[in-house]
C-alpha cells in the first residue's frame, strides 16, 4: 500500500487547476444507461471512485474507453442489471444505477452498499420513492430486487429527509417514466442540478432545476438522445485546496473553478480572516492577518457542506480562540480527530460537536487515513505540522482527489508518495 510523507510548515504559491467533480460524475455517468447511444463527456475526473463505477456498467455490458479525463461510454448493449457486493461494497454510490436500470430494464438487482466509515447511511428514501412510482422491491439476501415490468409511473414524491444520490437517482428513474413526477424537499445540491441540466439538454422537459421542487415529465421508457457535455469542477476539491493555502497562510490562485457552487466555503473563511480576489472561473486566496475562530454548523447545499468538515476542523487547529463544528448530517464523521489530537491538535469532542482550540503547534508524526475527506484533512494538518508526517491508508484519499500529491508538490509542498 502507498503512504504521503509530508514534510511540514512550508508555504504555498503559485496555482493549481481543478478537476472534474467527482459527485457530478457518479450520476453522470449512471444516467448514460438511459441513452440511446454513444456519448462523450469530457473534464471526468480520472479517481478510483470513477474508474469503479465504469467497471461496473462494463460488467453489465457496456463499453467505454477514458483516458486524459475524456470518456467515451456506450451502454446500448447493457443487458445484465445486476450490480453485485464484490464492487458495490467499495463504493456506495454505485447505487446510482438502481434508478436507471429499473426504468430502462423493468428489473434490476443491486446488493446493498452496507455500512461506511461515516455512518450508517441507509437508502430507505431511495427505495420509498421508487415503490411509489410502481416498483416492487424486495430485499433478498443483501441485495436489493426492483421490478417493474410495466415501466415505473410518475407521481408527487415528498422526501422525509433530503438526499443527493436519492434526488439524483429519482430524476434518472423520472426520465424514462410514464407521465409527470414531482419531487418536493430534492437536494439543491449543484451536483444534482448538472444531471438535471443535461437531461434538459436532451429534451427531458425539467422545471426547478437546482431547487428543492424538481418537476420531470418521463419519455415512458424512450432512451434519450445526449448529447456531450463536461463535468462541472470539484467544489470539494476546490474548497480543499482554498484550506490547505489557509492552514499555511499561503497566497494561492485555483483555476477552473465554479466560485458560484463555493459561497458557504469562501463565506467561512472570510469569517475567519482571509481576502479574495474573484475572476472568471479563477479564485486566489490571500493571507489573513491573523486566523480567527469560527462556528460551523453542516447543511445541505446551499449551506456549509459536510464534505468540508474535516477540513476546516484541521484548520481550525491554527485560528486563534475556540472554535465550533456542528456536523449533522453523518452520526459518526469524526475519525479525523483522534489522528489530528496524534499531531497535537487540542480537539475536544461532545456528540456530534467538536470544540477545537487555538492555535496548535502540531508535530508531525505517522497517522492513518479512515475516509476520503478525513484524509485531506491529515493533509492539510501535515502541511502545517512541525517535522515530517507519515499519512498511511491513502487509498480512501485517492477514490476523490485526482493527483493531489503532484498538484500540491507543484505549488512548493513538501510531499511525495511511498510504498509500505
Ligand atoms: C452524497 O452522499 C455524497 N456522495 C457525499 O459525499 C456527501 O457527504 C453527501 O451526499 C451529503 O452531502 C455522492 O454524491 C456520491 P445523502 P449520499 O443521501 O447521497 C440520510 C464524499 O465525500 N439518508 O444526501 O449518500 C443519510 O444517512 C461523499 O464525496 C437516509 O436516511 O448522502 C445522511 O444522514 C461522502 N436515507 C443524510 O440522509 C436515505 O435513503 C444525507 O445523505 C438516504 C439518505
Amino acid at each position: 500500500m502507498d503512504y504521503l510523507k509530508i514534510q511540514g510548515n512550508t508555504k504555498l504559491n503559485g496555482s493549481i487547476d481543478i478537476s472534474g467533480a467527482k459527485n457530478a460524475a457518479l450520476p453522470l455517468i449512471a444516467m448514460t444507461i438511459l441513452a440511446k447511444s454513444d456519448l462523450a463527456i469530457t473534464n471526468m475526473p480520472d479517481v478510483v471512485d470513477i474508474r469503479t463505477l465504469l467497471k461496473l456498467l462494463q460488467n453489465l455490458g457496456a463499453s467505454y474507453t477514458f483516458e486524459d479525463n475524456r470518456l467515451d461510454i456506450n451502454t446500448s448493449e447493457v443487458h445484465h442489471t445486476k450490480a453485485t457486493y464484490d464492487i458495490v461494497k467499495t463504493m456506495r454510490a454505485s447505487i446510482l444505477v438502481l434508478g436507471p436500470l429499473l426504468a430502462r430494464f423493468g428489473h434490476c438487482e443491486v446488493s446493498l452498499p452496507g455500512g461506511c466509515a461515516i455512518g450508517q447511511r441507509p437508502i430507505d428514501l431511495h427505495l420509498k420513492a421508487l415503490e411509489l412510482m410502481g416498483a416492487k422491491i424486495t430485499i433478498e439476501a443483501g441485495y436489493v430486487k426492483a421490478e417493474a415490468p410495466e415501466g415505473l409511473v410518475g407521481c408527487d414524491i415528498i422526501f422525509d429527509k433530503i438526499t443527493v444520490t436519492g434526488t439524483a437517482n429519482i430524476v434518472m428513474a423520472a426520465a424514462l417514466a410514464r407521465g409527470k413526477t414531482t419531487i418536493t424537499n430534492a437536494a439543491r445540491e449543484p451536483e444534482v442540478a448538472q444531471l438535471c441540466e443535461v437531461l434538459k439538454a436532451s429534451g427531458i422537459a425539467i422545471d426547478g432545476i437546482g431547487t428543492s421542487q424538481i418537476t420531470i415529465e418521463g419519455t415512458d421508457r424512450q432512451l434519450i438522445d445526449m448529447s456531450s457535455f463536461s463535468v462541472i469542477p470539484d467544489r470539494i476539491e476546490s474548497g480543499t485546496y482554498l484550506c490547505a493555502a489557509a492552514i499555511t497562510n499561503s497566497e494561492l490562485t485555483l483555476n477552473k473553478v465554479r466560485i458560484d457552487h463555493l459561497g458557504s466555503i469562501i463565506s467561512k473563511l472570510e469569517e475567519m480572516g482571509f481576502k479574495f480576489t474573484k475572476e472568471m472561473n479563477k479564485i486566489t486566496i490571500h493571507p489573513a492577518q491573523k486566523i480567527k475562530s469560527v462556528d460551523i454548523i453542516t447543511q445541505e447545499y446551499p449551506g456549509f457542506p459536510t464534505d468540508m468538515q474535516a477540513q476546516f476542523l484541521a484548520l481550525a487547529t491554527q485560528a486563534e480562540g475556540t472554535s465550533t463544528i456542528d456536523e449533522r448530517l453523518f452520526e459518526n464523521r469524526f475519525m479525523h480527530v483522534s489522528e489530528l489530537q496524534r499531531l497535537g491538535a487540542d480537539i475536544k469532542l461532545n456528540g456530534h460537536v467538536a470544540s477545537i482550540k487555538g492555535p496548535t503547534t502540531l508535530s508531525g508524526t505517522d497517522v492513518m487515513a479512515t475516509d476520503l475527506r478525513a484524509s485531506s484533512a491529515l493533509v492539510l494538518a501535515a502541511l502545517v505540522a512541525e517535522g515530517e508526517t507519515n499519512i498511511h491508508r491513502i487509498y480512501h484519499l485517492d477514490r476523490g482527489y485526482e493527483n493531489l500529491e503532484k498538484k500540491l508538490e507543484a505549488v512548493g509542498a513538501k510531499i511525495e508518495r511511498l510504498k509500505e
